[in-house]
């Protein structure tokens, strides 16, 4: 098999389900690569296809101390569902302290340079810490999702984490989502019932009216273009791909 660029692996897997691709990186990877899920629809797809291939895979995701309660009763009920563990990452508690105590505990309303920074402190710190002994992990993002999200592969070189990045659900549409949380009766945040069709933080989330984009709830007071948290960067530039050839070279 030939595994030697980003490229070849995207059209390796260009007509693959998520599950192929999936096994495969399993396979090939074995502990060293996990599920970061934010209980979002995608991910509890990928954490009831994941549980199939191998019970112990790593899942585990960020608790950012603002998540709504049913994002709570969520965790509680996939883990009895699956009869697993989600592994959940706090913020470093004094940076929080410090941050809430110089800025202000909603200091995210204030701009976009301080929505960032709490983002910074409550995902992206702990995403740090959760990628210890990884060289991949899964996400649960789509082209659908944003306008920041159309260019994004199936397989993607994270320069700014080093690692790889599996989106198996990349190319799935909103209703291919939906047919498979019905069918295989997966759990999933009660607050979809309620017009939230993207659920984050609570303070940063809110319902979306008929016909609104999808992420319109999402940091609302802000434009689509700032609506990524840090977690996923948004262009790849060759550079980068030919640091990822290097990597994949090394691990595979
Ligand atoms: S965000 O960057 O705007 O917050 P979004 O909610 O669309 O991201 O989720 C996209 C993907 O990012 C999820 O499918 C998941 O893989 C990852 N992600 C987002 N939030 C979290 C979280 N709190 N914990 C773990 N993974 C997360
Ligand atoms: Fe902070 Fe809002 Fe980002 Fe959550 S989404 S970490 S509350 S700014």
């Amino acid at each position: 098999m030939n595994k030697n660029t980003v490229t070849e692996l995207n059209s390796k897997f260009s007509d693959a389900n998520p599950e192929k691709v999936l096994e495969y990186f399993f396979d090939l990877l074995s502990d060293r690569i996990a599920l970061s899920s934010s209980l979002s629809l995608e991910d509890q797809i990928l954490t009831d296809i994941i549980v199939n291939i191998k019970p112990k895979a790593r899942i585990f995701t960020l608790d950012t101390g603002r998540l709504f309660p049913e994002t709570y009763d969520l965790i509680d009920r996939t883990n009895d569902r699956y009869g697993i563990r989600i592994e959940i990452f706090f913020p470093n508690c004094l940076d929080v302290q410090e941050m809430v105590n110089t800025d202000g505990i909603n200091l995210f309303y204030e701009s976009v340079e301080k929505r960032k920074k709490c983002c910074h402190v409550r995902k992206i710190e702990p995403l740090r810490r959760a990628f210890a002994g990884l060289d991949a992990w899964i996400c649960g993002l789509r082209k659908e999702q944003s306008v920041t999200r159309h260019n994004m592969q199936m397989i993607e070189w994270d320069e700014g984490n080093n690692l790889l990045k599996i989106n198996p659900l990349i190319d799935w549409t909103e209703q291919h989502v939906w047919e498979y949380v019905k069918t295989r009766n997966v759990p999933y945040n009660k607050l979809h019932n309620n017009g939230f069709p993207s659920i984050g933080c609570q303070p940063c989330t809110r319902a979306v009216e008929p016909g609104e984009d999808i992420r319109a709830g999402r940091w609302w007071w802000e434009s689509p273009i700032h609506k990524e948290c840090g977690l996923h960067k948004i262009n790849t530039t060759n550079e980068q791909i030919n640091k990822c050839q290097k990597h994949l070279k090394s691990i595979l």
